[in-house]
């Protein structure tokens, strides 16, 4: 194992390992053609900054990528190629900003094999650079119009360029997987002379299967001395799996996206990575996987590229659970329906209540709500539910409350405590977004103010500061109903007691979304206080 990167940046001990597999139910099989060069850990290098906005349509600002270097970082990946330093001015201003953060990843720059893409990476205080040439025919013919010698003489030329300057130099073959074998082994060792830290094998059009990964990696093993990479690209989906198969060849670093950014179809996922190693080999890294989730939600928010509900790990239906037959498994045993538990990836379970609803998942649900029906009940509202959802209305938490308390009256929620009495938000250009409130809690009058970092935010954080700082809001949702300027809106807001499993949801449609979060989180406020003191 290198000294670079990989020093156990989490400092996991073998308890912390062994409760983690614990919760990992994969297949028995995996394990079976793991190799004695299989590595136990694997650096990360994250390209989300890189390759990642190569995503057509996304522009990230200086201060976008700082942020998301900084969670990154904070991930513990263990380098991030903050960009291409050689690119723009712009691309520079935002590599050093992240460089002068001082994180703990370490950051480097892409660059060409040539002295001036170098020194650009120089230019931005780098100490990391990724150098790269392409090496198949189809490149060196239709694009650079080079010789193989002259291609390796660039290569090796940046490498000893870059080595002077003591730098650390990571080098890919461009195309190095539809490159001539022995031109590539020829490429790995000249490079290996040159002093290279470590090779990258691209596979740059995503055109490998994993039967010839695992032959091209066994091949180039033995020529390979210093770490070897891989950065696969997703053009037939199979970025992750020629990734882990890299690495159960030998393969001891693997380049990633978060949510599987990347150029056309993406680089292989971060978050499908870390957890796919652990799960298939056990083979670590330094990444705190509870923190993927809302990793994956940042950089989601600061690309503006969503995350589809099916998106393994991190989507929203990762660990959603509707059918009754699986609902009923998952709450007897979670290893029923779910390949590891959603808590090591920082999700959490939803059971979802729709077309294949069955009586364990309306009960369960309404009991988090503090709705207790008999059996006779339950299956009423079943039937309510399926017939909703049969007509392509999906039934969230808080119309099944209403619907249990509609169909049944009493014993879900009488008279208000809580009402609004005054609401005041403030927000613009260049402030910070501040809300007062007035709330009658009980008959007598609380104020409170709060800033947030929308209005919205402001708004629910000064009604949860005027009545109790043990809430925590676990779920905003926001939908238009109509369209236009003028459209309605639906908000539904879910609390939750901190430190117990008590949960109320508060729903409202509206013209106004401020007011209207405002009303939800009122009314859903109201029904964690009633239940707190009931
Ligand atoms: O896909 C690719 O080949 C690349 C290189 C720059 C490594 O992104
Ligand atoms: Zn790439």
């Amino acid at each position: 194992m290198t000294d670079l990167e990989n020093s156990d940046r989490m400092g996991s001990t073998p308890d912390d390992d062994a409760r983690v597999q614990d919760q990992i139910y994969t297949s028995q099989y995996n394990r079976l053609l793991l190799r004695s060069t299989t590595p136990k850990k694997v650096m990360v290098l994250d390209t989300t900054l890189r390759d990642g906005e190569q995503t057509p349509g996304v522009a990230l600002s200086v201060e976008d990528k700082v942020k998301i270097a900084i969670a990154l970082s904070e991930l513990g990946v263990d380098v991030i190629e903050a960009g291409f330093p050689m690119s723009s001015e712009g691309e520079k201003e935002s590599i050093r900003k992240i460089k002068e953060q001082g994180l703990n990843a370490r950051i480097c720059g892409l660059a060409r094999s040539s002295r001036s893409d170098v020194d650009a990476a120089l230019a931005c205080n780098l100490d990391y650079v990724h150098t790269f040439i392409a090496t198949s025919d189809l490149h060196l013919k239709h694009k650079l119009n080079m010789t193989r010698e002259q291609v390796k003489s660039k290569a090796v030329d940046a490498i000893e360029y870059a080595k002077a300057h003591g730098m650390t130099v990571e080098f890919s073959c461009e195309d190095g997987t539809r490159t001539d074998l022995d031109f590539l082994k020829e490429m790995h060792i000249a490079v290996q002379e040159a002093k290279v830290d470590k090779i990258n094998l691209p596979d740059t059009v995503g055109t490998m299967s994993p039967a010839a990964m695992e032959y091209l990696v066994t091949e180039l093993m033995p020529v390979t001395k210093v770490p070897l990479s891989v950065h696969c690209h997703n053009d037939f989906g199979l970025a992750v799996a020629n990734s882990l198969t890299a690495v159960r060849c030998g393969a001891q670093q693997v380049h990633v996206c978060m949510n599987g950014l990347g150029e056309r179809c993406g680089n292989a996922a971060l978050e499908e990575m870390a957890m796919g190693l652990l799960a298939f080999f056990g083979t670590t890294t330094n990444i705190n996987t509870q923190r993927l989730g809302y990793t994956s939600k940042l950089v989601s928010r600061l690309t503006g590229v969503p995350i589809p509900d099916n998106k393994p790990m991190v989507g929203n239906h990762a660990f959603a659970h509707e059918s009754g037959i699986h609902v009923h498994g998952v709450l007897k045993n979670p290893a029923t329906y779910e390949a590891f538990s959603p808590e090591l990836v920082g999700m959490t379970r939803n059971i979802v209540v729709g077309k294949h609803t069955g009586a364990h998942s309306v009960k369960e649900k309404l009991s988090k709500y503090g709705v207790a029906l008999t059996d006779e009940q339950v299956a009423d509202v079943v039937d309510k539910v399926k017939r909703l959802a049969a007509s392509g209305k999906e039934v969230d938490d808080a119309e099944l409350v209403a619907l249990a308390s509609h169909v049944f009256g009493k014993g879900i929620r009488e008279q208000k405590k809580i009402r609004l009495k005054e609401f005041t938000v403030f927000t613009g250009l260049n402030i910070t977004p501040t809300s007062t409130v007035a709330v009658e809690i009980d008959g007598v009058l609380k104020r409170s103010s709060s800033i947030g970092i929308g209005p919205v935010d402001a708004a629910i954080n000064a009604i949860k500061a005027a009545v109790s700082d043990e809430i925590t809001l676990t779920e905003y949702r926001l939908s238009a109903i109509t369209g236009g300027s003028d459209a309605l809106c639906e908000v539904s807001v879910k609390l939750q007691l901190n430190g117990s499993d008590i949960m109320s949801v508060g729903k409202s449609i509206g013209s106004d979304i401020v007011l209207t979060s405002v009303d939800a989180a009122i009314e859903a406020v109201d029904r964690l206080y009633t239940r707190k003191n009931a």
